[in-house]
């Protein structure tokens, strides 16, 4: 299903929770991101308890949507975070998560970011390389930090049923470490004085089509740690799949949880979700700009465009297109934005209503990968973001459409 219990229709019109789609785009404009909080602590939730029988603690990854108000609300609900950068360590900070609650994953931090984290005493390192440990030894030991949490990345050579961009535990990737070189820092932690290696890591890919190639690489992970008993945390990454069809139907939450509970059931378990959190949270409102006959096909083109969500262009990946108001009459059309780019096709040969000018279309299921990748390709300007209350009952902007100015605003001539 790609509505849910947040975003759905009330007599042909769409609303998120208690708030009418069309009075926020009529207020805002568009294009506009909206995201339902009520929503994103429901996905929470529900993962929470899936993973209840598990000493388990879930870190948001925030790549797939850092906004500070979700970033706020996941971390009041008691969530970390997982960050591969400074930048989403400084979010998460600002956002008052705990900094022990926040990872610092990557396969290429710089000196500087992991100077940075240690600075800030976040709680741990995802570590993805032999001299990477070695900067954080020097690092520690010159801020006088006395010990480190490691988690080690294992490469565990299985490759996960996803699209291969987006594929990270196959042997050719750049992503961890093999279970041999693992096994040899392993046996040489006396050179690291000031690090505890105390966890091993794994993330085998996003939006996994089944569980098979996680349970094959938890598998891998608890036997390679097993002789190594101050290991006692297993981070799963994150990589839950959500519906991006109507008729879709994905391995949920909580059969993910069931196949993992008995393996995973003697350690401390950590989740790094970002997709299954905020995916279903959040629409992408754009207005139909101009309707186009050519070549037997029909055009409608929005003020949405790859500038604001790339994923169809980058993966082509599928996102549910619908009206913000129903209405009569079918149409077989491409929806498409306005970028000089053959490929800024948000949609094509899908069956809407007949529209005009002026009309409004939602991207469903924008809530991951959406914002955190737009761009301002053709110097457009990124879009607001709104938030609905976790009442369901209120809205605010929580990030402001750019101005002008903005795309100016590091320019030195
Ligand atoms: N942990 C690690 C180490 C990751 O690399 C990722 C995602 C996650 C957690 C969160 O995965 P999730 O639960 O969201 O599947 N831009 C792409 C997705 C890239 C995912 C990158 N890593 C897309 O739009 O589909």
């Amino acid at each position: 299903m790609v509505f849910n219990s947040s975003i759905h229709y009330l007599n042909g019109d769409l609303y998120i929770d208690a708030i009418s789609v069309d009075e926020v785009a009529n207020q805002v404009g568009t294009p506009t991101y909206v995201y339902s909080l009520k929503r994103v602590l429901e996905n929470y939730n529900r993962l929470k308890t899936a993973f209840a029988q598990l000493d388990t603690h879930i870190h948001y990854s925030a790549k797939a949507n850092s906004n500070l108000a979700i970033l706020k609300s996941l971390s009041e609900a008691g969530a970390g975070v997982d960050t591969v950068s400074m930048g989403e360590i400084y979010r998460a900070i600002q956002a008052c998560v705990d900094p022990q609650h926040i990872v610092f994953a990557g396969v290429g931090k710089t000196r500087q970011e992991i100077d940075y984290a240690i600075q800030q005493d976040i709680g741990w390192f995802n570590v993805e390389n032999v001299l990477e440990l070695d900067y954080i030894q020097a690092s520690a030991k010159a801020q006088n930090v006395e010990a480190v949490n490691v988690a080690l990345r294992l490469n565990p050579q299985v490759t996960a049923n996803t699209h291969p961009y987006i594929s990270t535990g196959h042997g050719g990737a750049k992503f961890g470490l093999t279970a041999e070189v693992i096994e040899g820092i392993l046996e040489k932690q006396a050179k690291y004085p000031n690090i505890k290696f105390a966890g091993i890591h794994l993330h085998i890919g996003s939006q996994l089509g089944d569980k098979d190639a996680t349970i094959q690489a938890v598998e891998k992970a608890v036997a390679l740690i097993q002789p190594y008993p101050q290991i006692r945390t297993i981070n799963m990454g994150g990589g839950i799949p959500v519906p991006y069809h109507f008729d879709e139907e994905t391995p949920s939450i909580e059969s993910f949880a069931q196949s993992l509970v008995p393996l995973l059931k003697d350690y401390a378990v950590l989740l790094e979700p970002g997709r299954s959190i905020v995916a279903d949270a959040g629409i992408l409102i754009t207005e139909v700009q101009y309707v186009k006959q050519q070549a037997g096909q029909t055009f409608y083109i929005t003020d949405g465009s790859m500038a604001e969500l790339i994923r169809p262009s980058l993966y082509q990946a599928h996102h549910e297109i619908v009206p913000v108001k129903k209405s009569d009459g079918d149409l077989t059309v491409n929806i498409v934005g306005p970028v000089c780019e053959t490929a800024d096709v948000l949609a094509k040969d899908r069956v809407l209503p007949e529209m005009n000018v002026g009309d409004k279309v939602v991207v469903m299921t924008a809530g991951a990968y959406g914002m955190v990748m737009a761009s301002n390709y053709n110097a457009r300007l990124r879009p607001a973001e709104v938030v609905v209350s976790a009442d369901g009952e209120s809205w605010s902007v929580a990030r402001k459409r750019e101005t002008l100015e903005d795309l100016l605003r590091h320019e030195m001539h």
